[in-house]
């Protein structure tokens, strides 16, 4: 069984003082919702406010993860965050390849790669993001561009390191825009990207690793995207800044 896992990217996003707050406040619905046993929650405030969100939190309830990091351990590489810096503020998690970083600030599927293995060998989770763009999707190239971003993103691991990564699909159309992917949109790229990871490993570790989806989650749509098959969780941007709306989608993973 596939324990479902919700995580709150913050993106750029919030204040110490705000970041801090909302994380504690989302504990503490946590806590008295009992849930914790049932779903894995993180949150991933931005990198200057890690050590201060993980220091806040009961960390076994609330995971806190990273948005973004460097694959060389240390060095002359300014403005970088590596690995072991992050496990040293308390992080657990780490979200790699991000639409943003692919599109924004050039991000290539090889990049991703290297940080992956670094990632994995410092014993971060890695959440790998992976997602088409409209034209691309109008184009009928979606199950392409996800193969090709698997097949460079995610290349080179051994079945043991496979099994422990986290991958999240956010077709680029749906993330900020309100438009969400339908559930059997989303289905049918989490079912192909189990179909690959048979392919390329076996069906236990495709049945074994955890696929979110991304792209404009709330606590209106959770239920449906959740209720798919292959839907393991979702990756939250917007509605992650609010602990209600937050809870709202962390509740649909429980039910
Ligand atoms: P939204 O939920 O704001 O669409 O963002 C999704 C996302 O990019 C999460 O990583």
């Amino acid at each position: 069984m596939r324990r479902p896992f919700i995580a709150g990217n913050w993106k750029m996003n919030l204040d110490r003082n705000s970041s801090v707050a909302l994380a504690t406040n989302i504990m503490e619905k946590l806590k008295a919702f009992g849930a914790a046993q049932d779903v894995e929650v993180a949150v991933c405030p931005a990198s200057c406010y890690l050590d201060a969100v993980a220091t806040a939190v009961d960390r076994s309830i609330l995971g806190v993860g990273a948005q973004n990091m460097y694959h060389e351990p240390k060095g002359a590489f300014t403005g970088e965050l590596s690995a072991a810096m992050l496990l040293d503020v308390g992080c657990q998690y780490v979200i790699l390849g991000h639409s943003e970083r692919r599109h924004i600030l050039g991000e290539t599927d090889a990049a991703v790669n290297q940080k992956l293995k670094a990632a994995l060998a410092a014993g971060l989770v890695p959440i790998v993001c992976v997602g088409e763009t409209l034209p691309q999707r109008e184009a009928g190239k979606t199950l392409e561009v996800i193969r090709t971003q698997f097949s460079g993103s995610l290349a080179g691991l051994t079945g043991e390191q496979m099994a422990t990564v986290v991958i999240a699909y956010e077709p680029v159309w749906a993330i900020g825009t309100g438009k969400t992917a339908s559930p059997e949109q989303a289905e049918e790229v989490h079912l192909d990207l189990r179909k690959i990871m048979a392919d390329c490993y076996n069906n236990q570790i495709a049945e074994s690793v955890r696929i979110q989806y991304g792209g404009s989650v709330k606590p209106s749509n959770a239920a449906d995207l959740l209720g798919q098959p292959n839907i393991d969780g979702a990756l939250v941007g917007g509605a992650s800044l609010e602990a209600d709306s937050f809870m709202g989608i962390v509740d649909k993973a429980v039910g």
